[in-house]
């Protein structure tokens, strides 16, 4: 990885492995990245701003309210390609989730809208903390990538989960997240996600297991690899992703309508919904007494996926297969009669795929490859997919 002038915020939280920032401060320079540092004000008894300036060869301040005619926090956060918080103590941690700006790391962290790679180091009790556990999950949640701390003896002389892992580890991290950052600049991705429902009456639908999660983990990545994303979302439990423009629709036709407004602008489609095959002919108005329920006459809805083939110019287009056994040839003609270029194969009789973290199925293209993906993340996942499509993309 190279850095090619490209601009990192060190942030700096106060505690003990502050120091072993340095090291971590001078290989990103090694590599050609221009580094600033901005340490929280507690983290200075530990490295003091004279180290941080004479090692960087920047000025470093703490508090907004220094070189105020600057706007220092804004202008740090619109230079910055990446941020980098390493080490990110228990309470830095805490205000990042919170959201809170009370130091010119944290206003910089909001006012950037770029990677950020965060490395806790702190005590294995306040790692493991519900609090520090919830807040870590809310971080990962928004986009941010939180490296776990190593395991093994920390100063104060307990062994556990807690150290500061070694900068190699820390470049690695970072080398995988600013080489996924630049892949789909400039690349717009639309991706459907969860489940659509179909009204019987005000009270009922017809609905399907679909979490969402599968495609909201594309969206995300789409956008942690530069693409600007558009994820238009039906019924799913999930919070938006910041950075994601997310449209919220419930059924098939709404969603059908979204897509077709926005694929014209697209160079990928990746179509994780769950789109239901029909709807009520009717929707009543009223709640229907269960006397009458006994059938309900319904009527199909469009393809979504054919229909936009349709108006299909150069958006190379991922489809999803959920399916009750593995069988290669229908999923390869589902593809074709779909007009996919990528089709995703996954066998659900297990029924530990809705709502799971993990996945596991068959990759098809359209060029008669094929590639089996072991059960692994819906992450993983959505990374395999995004590079096929790139490179159908070329
Ligand atoms: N799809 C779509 N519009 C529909 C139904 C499905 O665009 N009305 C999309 C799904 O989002 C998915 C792909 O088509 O990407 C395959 O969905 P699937 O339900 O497996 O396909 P169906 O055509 O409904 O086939 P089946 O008869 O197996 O249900």
């Amino acid at each position: 990885m190279q850095g090619h002038g490209r601009e990192v915020i060190l942030g700096v939280g106060g505690g003990i492995a502050a120091y072993k920032s340095c090291d971590l401060l001078r290989r990103l320079q090694d590599i050609g990245f221009l580094v600033t540092v901005v340490p929280t004000p507690s983290s200075l008894n530990f490295v003091g701003a004279a180290t941080w300036e004479a090692l960087s060869g920047r000025a470093v301040t703490t508090e907004v309210f220094e070189s105020v005619e600057e706007v220092r926090h804004v202008s740090l956060a619109k230079k910055a390609d990446f941020i980098i918080i390493a080490p990110a103590t228990a309470d830095l941690i805490a205000r990042m989730a919170a959201g809170r700006a009370d130091d010119l790391l944290t206003n910089v962290i909001l006012a950037a809208n770029v990677p950020v790679l965060i490395v806790p180091a702190m005590h294995p009790n306040m790692w493991s903390d519900q609090a520090t556990t919830a807040n870590v999950r809310v971080l990962r949640e928004r986009g941010y990538h939180v490296l776990d701390p190593d395991v093994g003896a920390l100063t104060s002389g307990d062994v556990g989960q807690g150290r500061f892992p070694e900068t190699a580890k820390i470049l690695q991290a970072f080398s995988d997240l600013a080489q996924a950052k630049s892949d789909y600049l400039g690349r717009r991705v639309l991706v459907s996600a969860g489940g659509t429902r179909e009204p019987i009456d005000p009270i009922r639908f017809i609905g399907n297991q679909s979490s969402g999660k599968q495609g909201y983990a594309v969206a995300l990545q789409a956008l942690r690899r530069g693409a600007d994303v558009v994820l238009v979302s039906a019924n799913a439990s999930l919070p938006d992703i910041e950075g994601v423009q997310t449209i919220h629709v419930k059924t098939a036709s709404e969603m059908h309508d979204a897509l077709h407004r926005e694929f014209s602008q697209c160079d990928v489609l990746v179509m994780a919904a769950a789109v239901a095959d029909a709807r009520p002919e009717q929707m009543q108005d009223s709640k229907i007494k269960k006397a009458s329920l006994a059938t309900i006459n319904l009527t199909e809805n469009v393809d979504i996926l054919k229909s936009l083939h349709d108006v299909k110019v150069k958006q190379v287009v991922v489809a999803f297969a959920a399916e009750t056994s593995h069988d290669a040839t229908a999923a390869q003609s589902k593809m074709l009669a779909k007009g996919a270029d990528i089709l995703y194969l996954n066998d659900v009789s297990g029924g530990d795929i809705f709502n799971s973290e993990t996945t596991f199925g068959e990759i098809f293209t359209s060029a008669g490859a094929s590639y089996k993906v072991a059960k692994t993340t819906k992450d993983t996942l959505a990374q395999e997919l995004l590079d096929h499509a790139l490179h159908q993309l070329g």
